[in-house]
């Protein structure tokens, strides 16, 4: 029988502005959940946040896309955020884009990272959880994870990973997704995925040489755009991903390593900036400075026939503290260019924001140059 791990998240109201999650909606949460588990919808679960995205942890036999599951998290973001406008909290019920739940939550706000498979006989999972950044952002660790030697030593040494991994990408403008071979098609893959804001990984699966099934996924990755969905800009997609570790997958440590650059990511201030993506503990997980800079957290955990042990928070720890200091230092060195690109988005990501309307103004005043 398979298990289903899902994350759910949404950006139900911030304490203050944009910088947390009020420990309210974080306790109306877990009682939501809490009941699903006594009435066996869910197996076990676990509430978070990063930042101001409340995150929905859940196992479950139900498979991805299962409407009992979307329901769950969609009524739970729909009690959280009654919490939210009775505190005041800012932005109360920002990524529930539509009225009512229609089936999926997909395409309705929130983000979505599920992924179905058959558990192994000790299963290590772990959930990573963004703000201020977008899908995008996990294109370079995964792929440092999945296929480069370099990050991961398995990929050269053990002969059960040896054969690499495929990705499956999405064209988020296009809407269409095409599978990789890693190492085969490496360069191919750099090609599209560097390309951070339209080309998103959204699955990695095990090549048909390895012990675990081709078909199940090994990492998963949400990808919903709000501002697509919403047609206007609401907000950052902040995206989750979940990741499996060790014997015929990447080792935890080579999984974690990923995360160990303080990659630059776009987000920030106004989801209009790039800036260094900072790995740390949940209790870090604010965004303060320049509304950032883009955190990430990891939840490492040890799954049983669904249970979940409690969670480690992995980047709670000192062996992260150099990459730490460094995005510091980039978060300082970006900030002194202001308005300026590379700090500041390229045009064409802007397009959801003031600069079209500045364009229309000046529309008239602009004149040919001769
Ligand atoms: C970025 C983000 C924040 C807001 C900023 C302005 O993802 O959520 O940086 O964009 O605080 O917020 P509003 O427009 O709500 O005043
Ligand atoms: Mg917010
Ligand atoms: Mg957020």
């Amino acid at each position: 029988m398979k298990t289903t791990f899902s994350i759910i998240k949404a950006d139900v109201g911030g304490w203050p502005g944009h910088a947390l999650v009020h420990p309210d909606l974080k306790e109306i949460a877990a009682i939501k959940l809490r009941d699903a588990q006594v009435s066996e919808l869910i197996i076990d679960y676990h509430v978070t946040n990063c930042g101001d995205d409340l995150e929905l942890i859940m196992t479950h036999k139900n498979g991805v896309d299962a409407k009992e599951i979307h329901n769950l998290a969609w009524d739970t973001f729909c009690e959280a955020t009654e919490r939210a406008s009775e505190l005041g909290l800012y932005g109360a019920g920002q990524d529930l884009l539509c009225d009512a739940f229609s089936g999926n939550i997909k395409g309705m706000g929130p983000g979505v990272a599920e992924m179905e498979f058959t558990e192994r006989k000790a299963e290590p999972i772990v959930a990573f959880m963004m703000d201020k950044t977008e899908p995008g952002a996990f294109n370079l660790p995964i792929f440092k994870i999945f296929a480069d030697p370099f990050n991961t030593a398995g990929l050269i040494i053990d002969p059960s990973i040896h054969d690499g991994f495929n990705f499956e990408v999405w064209d988020i403008l296009e809407h269409k997704h095409v599978l990789l071979r890693t190492p085969e098609e490496l360069y191919d893959l750099l090609a599209l995925i560097g390309a951070k804001s339209r080309f998103v990984i959204k699955r990695v699966f095990p090549k048909k040489t390895s012990k675990l099934p081709e078909s199940e996924p090994v990492a998963v990755i949400s990808t919903e755009k709000l501002y697509q969905i919403a047609g206007e800009y609401v907000g950052k997609d902040d995206p989750a991903g979940v990741v499996r570790a060790q014997s015929g997958l990447p080792a935890l440590g080579e999984v974690l390593e990923g995360f160990s650059l303080g990659h630059l990511v776009s987000g920030w201030m106004r989801g209009s900036h790039n800036g260094p993506l900072m790995p740390v503990s949940v209790k870090d997980a604010q965004c303060t400075r320049f509304d950032g800079p883009p955190r990430v957290i990891a939840l490492g955990f040890q799954m049983k026939n669904g249970k979940l042990t409690q969670p480690v928070d992995l980047f709670a720890d000192i062996a992260f503290d150099y990459t730490r200091q460094r995005a510091l230092e980039i978060t300082d060195y970006m900030r002194r260019h202001g308005p300026f690109e590379p700090h500041r988005l390229p045009m064409a990501d802007m397009e959801y924001t003031t600069l079209p309307k500045v364009m229309t103004k000046l529309g008239k005043r602009f004149k040919e140059v001769k």
